[in-house]
């Protein structure tokens, strides 16, 4: 994968910002075990970056769709207000199984459900409202998500998809593989939807937030 922003300075920028938890550099420790997949773990700028959002919104209801290991749930847990709930779906039953236990070891494991299969069969069973919802899976699936997710955003609450830069692929033509394409529809959906407003941050492989406006 190309990085966006150069491999040195992304490094810089995460050992300028505050460490995640013992438990979180455990978690990403060990899942540097699974080989290439460890790539797709958000880390510490990003992981801290959630944990800061959900900190200054302060949602009653975190929905992520995209557990992995857990790294991002348990970054976004430990800044729930008091009795906050977030639900993390996830397909993968080796993922599933991992990110439990990390769950199981943490304070804030308590305050995760696990929600195991397809994630937009997942969305269609929770009611929301949602203050804020991290998506970070199957990229073909984007412009579904943010048509089920959308309409169960909460008054004020923001919408967080990872990997909208997509190492870059976003602007070769060349690349017309199911991914890149929803990728790209998406951010082109998005910039011109009058039900939200929207801003794209080169941070990592790119994270846009999203907001509905106080009029839809
Ligand atoms: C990029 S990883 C998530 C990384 C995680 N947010 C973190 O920062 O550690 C994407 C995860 O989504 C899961 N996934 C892929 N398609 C899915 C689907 N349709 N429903 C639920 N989970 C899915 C994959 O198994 C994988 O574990």
């Amino acid at each position: 994968m190309d990085e966006i922003v150069p491999a040195a300075l992304e490094d810089y920028a995460a050992a300028s910002t505050t460490p995640e938890p013992a438990l979180l550099q455990q978690v990403a420790r060990e899942t540097e075990a699974l080989g290439d997949r460890a790539r797709m773990l958000t880390g510490r700028l990003e992981g801290r970056l959630l944990n800061f959002l959900v900190g200054l919104l302060q949602p009653a209801q975190i929905l992520e769709i995209g557990c992995f290991t857990g790294y991002s749930a348990l970054s976004m847990a430990e800044a729930l207000p008091e009795g906050g709930r977030l639900y993390t779906c996830e397909i993968s039953r080796e993922h599933a199984d991992i990110a439990q236990r990390n769950f199981d070891a943490s304070p804030f494991g308590d305050r995760i459900q696990l929600c195991f299969g397809p994630a937009l069969d997942t969305i269609a069973d929770l009611d929301g409202p949602f203050g804020f919802v991290f998506v970070d899976a199957d990229k073909a699936n984007y412009p579904a998500y943010y048509e089920a997710v959308l309409p169960k955003l909460a008054e004020g609450g923001l919408i967080a998809f990872d990997n909208v830069l997509w190492s870059g692929r976003v602007l070769d033509d060349a690349d017309q593989t199911a991914d890149t394409k929803a990728i790209r529809a998406l951010n082109a959906q998005l910039a011109r939807d009058e039900r939200v407003e929207v801003v794209m941050l080169t941070v990592r492989d790119g994270l846009t937030l999203v907001r509905r406006r106080a009029s839809h």
